[in-house]
């Protein structure tokens, strides 16, 4: 997952400003790669991870030892229904490849929306979206069949996460190769 994923995630995060004050959270962190990337970043903050698998949580420790130890990365067990963290917490909530697999999109949602500070980002970055290209979403499509997952437009990308109370919805597609980044604002004062 890590080396797979790496030049999505290197292109998806092209588009958002870190900051080295930053206080981050990867929901469904995988195999850690990202915490890793970000704890480089964010070394006068703190980065998160949660994921609801034991296996997932192990792998992620090991990746980040270094950063756990220094007190910069956390990385627990969680479902992204029911976040272990108080309101108003984090900078950047990010999904790579992982909103497909939330039990209950809008509700998902919101749970992120509640532990954003109020100009906190969600950043969603996935490999698969239903594209205008027709062969890459053929095969994206054959994908989410075998996955029993669903792919969404840019506009129900728009429309879902405005359901969920997101606001400044900025939407960036790489049209070569089908992938696609969703930069949303919790709210703006
Ligand atoms: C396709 S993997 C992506 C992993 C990582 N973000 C990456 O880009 O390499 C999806 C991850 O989401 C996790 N996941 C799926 N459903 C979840 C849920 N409801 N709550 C938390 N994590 C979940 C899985 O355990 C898995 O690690």
């Amino acid at each position: 997952m890590n080396i797979s994923h790496a030049s999505l995630a290197e292109w998806g995060l092209s588009h958002l400003k870190l900051r080295q004050a930053m206080i981050i959270l990867d929901v469904g962190c995988g195999g850690g790669a990202n915490i890793n990337h970000f704890a480089q970043i964010a070394t006068g903050g703190r980065v998160f991870g949660i994921d609801y698998s034991p296996i997932s949580v192990k792998v992620s420790k090991e990746v980040n030892k270094k950063w756990i130890e220094e007190g910069i990365v956390e990385i627990r067990e969680s479902s992204v229904s029911n976040l272990p963290f108080e309101d108003n917490t984090f900078d950047i909530v990010s999904g790579f490849e992982a909103y497909y697999f939330w039990p209950d999109l809008i509700n998902d949602l919101k749970e992120i929306y509640r532990v954003l500070k109020i100009n906190g980002e969600l950043l969603l970055i996935n490999e698969g979206y239903k594209c205008e290209n027709k062969e890459i979403r053929k095969v994206v499509e054959n994908w989410a069949k075998l996955g029993n997952f669903k792919l969404h437009s840019p506009k129900e990308y728009r429309e879902f996460l405005t359901e969920a109370g997101f606001f400044e919805i900025d939407i960036y597609e790489q049209k070569e190769k089908g992938w696609i980044t969703v930069i949303a604002l919790k709210q703006k004062i």
